[in-house]
């Protein structure tokens, strides 16, 4: 059958009508267990002679028609949906490392990221160094013989800067390592970094794929080899598995994707044009802009620009803390690809856990406010950032 286009595979990827009831939709299997018919058929699942499922921590119906729908959308020969996005980084990195190892990372990662290769990594014997992954000189210098790994994050979070997939995958397979990139900013409905060349995607699905703020999850999409690895070690081992329930409000989530990131782009690219053009404001950074300075390499790669930009203010830190304590739409929240406009201050809140000098290299200033645009009214979002930029120059 011809591959339909990614809106009809958002609705109906991996889902079938229950063959016994004739439900239309996936059914929560909201169950533990699995049961055996008999002893012998309970030995063969586990040695994995005979399909069937054992036990919702190795494997689930809902849990499975969201792999499918997820691979399938990015392009993978399978996926593995986990607890959260972190659940998703810390399988995928670890599972595929071992001791002595060491990774290349991009310095603008999301904050939890930067702690679990700070902090933790090397009491498990495995070495970081974090570059500007924008310059494909510093990653190649960042290169040592034990590199095995090159983690990406491309729009990064909160900086906006982009990574050139297409030569940072040519130095990874230059060098033998893996490649992972974390697509939560651009969901396989504008990027897909598996067609590029990318080995594993990562993804917080907390975020644009789940959609609606209420569910905490994370998907990793690749190769079915580096996928058995994982699910066979650190996620088996760790258990950090999705929960049933959290796998049906994705499945659900997903089908309006494409819906959510036209209009959720539509409306970031107006908020950048007012922020851009407004006195108070010093700089917007978001790849829409044709200012931006990878806008062309943006338009290369992605399919769309997505609904994430940040801003700093010519009064810096405290005109900023101003605007986000005074506007009355946009919500003083972290997290990001909500249906609500949510404002965050990263250097105190989602990049707090950075010291301040890795703070500085990443280019996360004390005065940079992000912004993760929703789907209300353009026009509102703009008027509510207007009204809480005038207060900003009043005593
Ligand atoms: C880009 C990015 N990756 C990963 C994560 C971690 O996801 P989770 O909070 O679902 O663990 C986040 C969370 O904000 C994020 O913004």
């Amino acid at each position: 059958m011809d591959k339909k286009g990614i809106n009809t595979r958002m609705v109906h990827s991996g889902e079938k009508p229950c063959p016994v009831t004739g439900a239309m939709r996936m059914p929560i299997y909201q169950t533990a267990t699995f049961v055996f018919e008999n002893v012998e058929q309970g030995a063969r699942r586990f040695a994995g002679e005979e399909e069937g499922y054992i036990y919702t921590r190795l494997g689930n119906p809902t849990q499975n028609a969201l792999e499918v729908k997820m691979a399938d959308l990015e392009g993978g020969e399978a996926a593995i949906a986990t607890a959260s996005g972190m659940a998703a980084v810390s399988s995928a990195t670890m599972g595929l490392l071992k001791q002595g190892d060491h990774v290349v990372s991009s310095e603008a990662v999301y904050g939890c990221t930067h702690s679990l290769f700070k902090e933790l990594f090397p009491r498990w014997g495995l070495g970081v160094s974090f570059v500007d992954t924008s310059d494909p000189e510093e990653i190649a210098a960042a290169i040592k013989p034990e590199t095995r790994m090159l983690y990406l994050e491309s729009p990064a979070n909160p900086t906006m800067s982009l990574v050139d997939l297409e030569k940072a995958v040519a130095l990874a397979k230059e060098n033998g390592l893996k490649t992972v990139i974390d697509n939560t900013f651009m969901t396989p409905y504008y990027q897909r970094p598996l067609e590029k060349g990318i080995d594993l995607v990562v993804h917080s699905g907390t975020k644009y794929i789940g959609g609606h703020g209420d569910a905490v999850a994370g998907i990793i999409v690749g190769s079915k080899e580096d996928l058995d690895i994982i699910r066979g070690t650190t996620l088996k081992d760790f258990g950090g598995i999705i929960s049933p329930f959290n796998a049906w409000l994705l499945l659900r989530g997903i089908k309006t994707l494409g819906l959510r990131m036209e209009r959720i782009t539509s409306n970031c690219q107006k908020v950048a044009e007012f922020l851009q053009q407004h006195p108070q404001v010093e700089r917007v950074y978001y790849p829409g802009l044709k200012n931006h300075p990878q806008h062309e390499l943006a338009q290369k790669q992605m399919d769309g620009f997505g609904g994430m930009l940040s801003f700093e203010l010519k009064g810096g830190y405290s005109a900023g803390k101003k605007l986000m304590e005074s506007l009355e739409l946009c919500t003083l929240a972290v997290s990001l690809g909500d249906l609500d406009t949510l404002i965050q201050h990263p250097a105190s809140m989602t990049h707090s856990v950075l010291e301040l000098e890795d703070q500085e290299e990443a280019g996360i200033l004390p005065g940079l406010v992000r912004l993760s645009v929703g789907i209300e009214d353009g026009e509102d979002i703009i008027k509510d950032l207007d009204d809480g930029l005038k207060l900003i120059g009043q005593a």
